[in-house]
C-alpha cells in the first residue's frame, strides 16, 4: 500500500502514507488544502490526527504496551532510577556510568532555587494550590536564567528545570503546612532529596524510608512520558512559536492540572472519599457514571488511547498492596477502589466502551500512604512528566521541518452583515 486515494468533488487524489517503525500508518494530508483548493480535515479533539512524528515513546493502546525509547516501562520501573529515565527520554539512550554520574551531579548541584524566588512564596496565600505555584514559578525561571538556544545553554536549562522543579514543589508543600522550607542536600539522590525537602523538619531529624523512596522512584518513572497527551501536545504547541523552554513547560503544567488529565489523580481520591462518606455504595456510583443525564464520571477510568488495561495502572495496582503493607498503612479507599473496579469491569457499559482503570486510578492511594497530601498529587504527576515534556520540546525544536502549530477550523458563524447604528439594532 503506497498511497491513499481520496475522491472529492468529482476528482481523485493520491495522498502519500507515512509508516512508523512499529507499523503505524498515517495518511499525509499536508498538501490537502492546496490540491483540493481549500478542503481541510475535520477532527475535533485530534482523536485521529497525528500532529508530528516522534522517536520518544510508543504506545499500543489495544495491547496495553508503553515503551520509552524502545524500553518497556515494566523493565524500566524494575531496573532503573528516575534520573536515568530522564536522561533516556531527553537524550535518547540510557546513560553510561560516566554519563549518569555527570548528569546526576549536575542535577544535584542545580537543586537550589535563587534566594529571590523564595520571596514569591510570601505572596501566595497558604491555601494556594501547588499547581498554581509550580506553573508560575517554572515560568518565572526564564526571568532568572538566560534562555539562549545554543546547545550548551539549552542543556544547562534542562538540568536547571529538572533540578529546581522538585524544590519548588517541596517548598509549596511547606508553604501549605505553614512550615519553614527545607533546603536540599547534595548527598541525597533525586528522589531522596525531594522527600527530604518535603518531610524534614528543623526540629527533628528525618530519615528517608527506602520503601517510600522506591515507591516514589516507580511512580515518577511510570509518569515520565506518554506521547502526544494533552499537556505534551500543549508544550509542543507553545514551543512551536519559539517560546523558551521554561514557559513552554509551564503551559504543559497548566494543561495537566485539568481533572480530565493529570488532575484526575486528585479527583479519584476525592471521589473515593465521597463514596466512602456516602456509605460505600459502589453500585450507585457506577450507575451514576453510566447515566448520561448525570455529569458524574468514574475518575481514573477510561483513556483516549488505551482500549485495554493501562499498563501503568496494572503496575500501580500490584504495587499498592506492597507499599501499604511495608509502610504498615491500611487504607479503606484501596478496598473501595478495588470493589469499584471489579463492578465496573463486569458492567456492559464499561466493557463495550473499553473503559479500564488508567494511571490515575491507583496512584493516589500510594501517594497517600507515602504521606503526600491530595493537593500535591498532580504536582507529583508533573514532576514525573517533566522529562517527557522536555524531550518533546527538544525533539520538536531540533526538527528543521517544525512549523508554528496553527490548526484550521470550519466556520459556522454569521455570514457577512451590516453594522447598524445602535438606534436601529
Ligand atoms: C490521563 O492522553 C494521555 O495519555 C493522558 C494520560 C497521560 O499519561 O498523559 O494517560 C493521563 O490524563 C489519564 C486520564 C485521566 N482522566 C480521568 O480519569 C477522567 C475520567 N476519564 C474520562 O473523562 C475519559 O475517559 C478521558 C478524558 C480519559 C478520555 O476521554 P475521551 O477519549 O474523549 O473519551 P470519551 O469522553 O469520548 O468517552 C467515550 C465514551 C463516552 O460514552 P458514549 O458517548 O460513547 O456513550 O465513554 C464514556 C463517555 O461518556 N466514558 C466514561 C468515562 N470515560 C469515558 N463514562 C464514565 N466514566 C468515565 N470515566
Amino acid at each position: 500500500m503506497s498511497s491513499a486515494r481520496l475522491t472529492y468533488d468529482g476528482k481523485e487524489y493520491d495522498l502519500a502514507l507515512i509508516e512508523g517503525t512499529e507499523g503505524e500508518v498515517g495518511i499525509d494530508v499536508q498538501a490537502l488544502r492546496k490540491v483540493t483548493s481549500g478542503a481541510i480535515t475535520y477532527d475535533p479533539g485530534y482523536g485521529n490526527t497525528g500532529s508530528c512524528s516522534s522517536a520518544i515513546t510508543f504506545i499500543d493502546g489495544e495491547e496495553g504496551i508503553l515503551r520509552y525509547r524502545g524500553h518497556s516501562i515494566e523493565q524500566l520501573a524494575e531496573r532503573t532510577r528516575f534520573i536515568e529515565v530522564c536522561y533516556l527520554l531527553i537524550y535518547g539512550n540510557l546513560p553510561t556510568e560516566d554519563q549518569l554520574q555527570r548528569f546526576g551531579e549536575q542535577v544535584t548541584r542545580h537543586t537550589l532555587i535563587h534566594e529571590d524566588m523564595k520571596k514569591f512564596f510570601e505572596g501566595y496565600p497558604q491555601t494556594a494550590h501547588p499547581m498554581a505555584i509550580l506553573s508560575s514559578m517554572v515560568s518565572s525561571l526564564s526571568a532568572y536564567y538566560p534562555v539562549g538556544e545554543d546547545e550548551e545553554g539549552m542543556d544547562l536549562n534542562i538540568v536547571r528545570l529538572l533540578a529546581k522543579a522538585k524544590t519548588i514543589a517541596a517548598f509549596s508543600h511547606k508553604k501549605s503546612m505553614g512550615q519553614p522550607v527545607v533546603y536540599p542536600r547534595n548527598d541525597l539522590s533525586y528522589t531522596q532529596n525531594f522527600l527530604h525537602m518535603m518531610f524534614a523538619l528543623p526540629v527533628e531529624p528525618y530519615e528517608v524510608s527506602p520503601v517510600v523512596d522506591e515507591a516514589l522512584n516507580m511512580l515518577l518513572i511510570l509518569h515520565a512520558d506518554h506521547e502526544q497527551n494533552c499537556s505534551t501536545a500543549t508544550v509542543r504547541m507553545v514551543g512551536s512559536s519559539a517560546a523558551n523552554l521554561f514557559v513552554s513547560i509551564s503551559a504543559g503544567i497548566n494543561a495537566l492540572w485539568g481533572p480530565l488529565h493529570g488532575g484526575a489523580n486528585q479527583a479519584v481520591i476525592e471521589m473515593l472519599e465521597h463514596i466512602r462518606r456516602d456509605g460505600g455504595d459502589y453500585k450507585k456510583y457506577v450507575d451514576k457514571a453510566k447515566d448520561k443525564a448525570d455529569p458524574f464520571r468514574l475518575m481514573g477510568f477510561g483513556h483516549r488511547v488505551y482500549k485495554n488495561y493501562d499498563p501503568r495502572a496494572k503496575l500501580l495496582k500490584g504495587a499498592a498492596d506492597g507499599v501499604l503493607s511495608e509502610l504498615g498503612v491500611s487504607d479503606p479507599l484501596l478496598d473501595i477502589a478495588r470493589e469499584l473496579e471489579r463492578i465496573a469491569l463486569e458492567d456492559e457499559y464499561f466493557v463495550e466502551r473499553n473503559l479500564y482503570p488508567n494511571v490515575d486510578f491507583y496512584s493516589g492511594i500510594i501517594y497517600r500512604a507515602m504521606g503526600i497530601p491530595t493537593e500535591m498529587f498532580t504536582v507529583m504527576f508533573a514532576l514525573g512528566r517533566l522529562p517527557g515534556w522536555i524531550a518533546h520540546w527538544k525533539e520538536m525544536r531540533a526538527d528543521a521541518t517544525t512549523r508554528i502549530h496553527r490548526p484550521r477550523q470550519i466556520y459556522t458563524g454569521e455570514n457577512v452583515r451590516e453594522v447598524l447604528p445602535v438606534s436601529e439594532r
